[in-house]
């Protein structure tokens, strides 16, 4: 092994310079190549290369976003796309890639592997957590404290209007950001993609409250919550429902993705990106480096990409008793 490729893909998260990091490092501590790919697969079609050195990720382990950019990109998806990426790879003779990013990325990537030949180590970067073979993906827990603190903000002025609002949170189909950010902000209830409390319940609970001299409320909205109503739909159903609660919606969107990493995500993502380069030297590829124990833990990306992964109802059954 004796040059490889790294790349960040699909949406951003903080944590991942402090990945990348850790990856050209690890290179350069065992006397590997190491080659940044700008753009994600984008930039393995385009053959936008660009050599790294201990001193090209200086000042960076702080920063969020990545420095080598990131795309969802379409003519990866095509055989023709990946058979130029693979030229491009083979005209540098590199021979491994990581890729930093989730599952669809890592989707990508094992279809690569399949028809090329080329190792491939996936590293989990996504806010959203929803990977399996890990407890933790690099910037999940940023983006938790990113939607705690925002939370924190509106429910000043909550409290101060006795208003109830509903904050849309990210997550795709998953309820790790929702459940935790809500359990970690107090809110009132929590609307999770994997299980639909229904409409009823929620008005029960928005009642219950009330009639107990609660007077403003926060209901935490997963993107991809399954009552079948988006968050403005759900703010007219309580009006018309409960005509004397002031509502509010805010959707707090992209900012979820941004922002410097906390020390978690900063530990994690540089005790993956030296696992994966390790892995790879031990010819271990087609695999996930995962934290499950606190410990750096291999998982086949076959399955990291099918393996499910179940909201924690412990957790579900803990927010319903401390907003009696
Ligand atoms: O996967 C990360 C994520 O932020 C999801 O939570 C969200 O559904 C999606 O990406 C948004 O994608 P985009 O940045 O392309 O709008």
């Amino acid at each position: 092994l004796k040059k490889i490729a790294v790349l960040t893909s699909g949406g951003d998260a903080p944590g991942m310079n402090a990945a990348i990091r850790a990856v050209v490092r690890t290179c350069v501590y065992h006397g590997i190549v190491c080659i940044g790919v700008r753009r994600g697969y984008k930039g393995m079609v385009d053959g936008d290369f660009v050599e790294m050195h201990a001193r090209s990720v200086n000042n960076i382990i702080n920063k969020g976003g990545t420095m080598l950019h990131s795309a969802r990109c379409k003519e990866f998806m095509t055989k023709e796309g990946r058979k130029q990426a693979f030229e491009n790879l083979s005209k540098e003779s590199v021979n491994a890639l990581i890729v930093i990013g989730g599952d669809g990325s890592f989707k990508g990537a094992l279809r690569f592997n399949a028809e090329f030949g080329i190792s491939v180590m996936g590293i989990p970067g996504t806010i959203d957590n929803d990977i399996y073979g890990t407890t933790h993906t690099i910037g999940y827990d940023t983006a938790l404290n990113t939607v705690v603190e925002a939370i924190d903000k509106i429910r000043d002025t909550a409290f101060s209007h006795d208003r109830l609002f509903f904050v849309e949170v990210m997550g795709r189909d998953a309820g790790y950001i929702a459940l935790n950010a809500g359990v970690g902000a107090g809110a009132e209830e929590i609307l999770v993609p994997e299980e639909n409390l229904g409409l009823d319940r929620l008005l029960e609970s928005l009642k219950r409250s009330r009639n107990s001299g609660k007077m403003s409320s926060i209901v935490v909205v997963a993107e991809g919550d399954k009552t079948g109503k988006s968050v403005f739909e759900l703010k007219e159903y309580v009006e018309q429902n409960m005509p004397d609660y002031d509502v509010r919606v805010s959707v707090l969107g992209h900012i979820q993705r941004g922002g410097t990493p906390s020390c978690f995500d900063r530990v994690l993502a540089s005790r993956m990106g030296v696992r994966a380069v390790e892995s790879l030297l031990e010819s271990r590829g087609g695999y996930m480096v995962g934290i499950l124990d606190d410990s750096m833990e291999l998982t086949p990306l076959e399955k990291a990409i099918k393996g499910h992964s179940s909201i924690n109802e412990d957790l579900l059954r803990v927010s319903d008793i401390i907003t009696v």
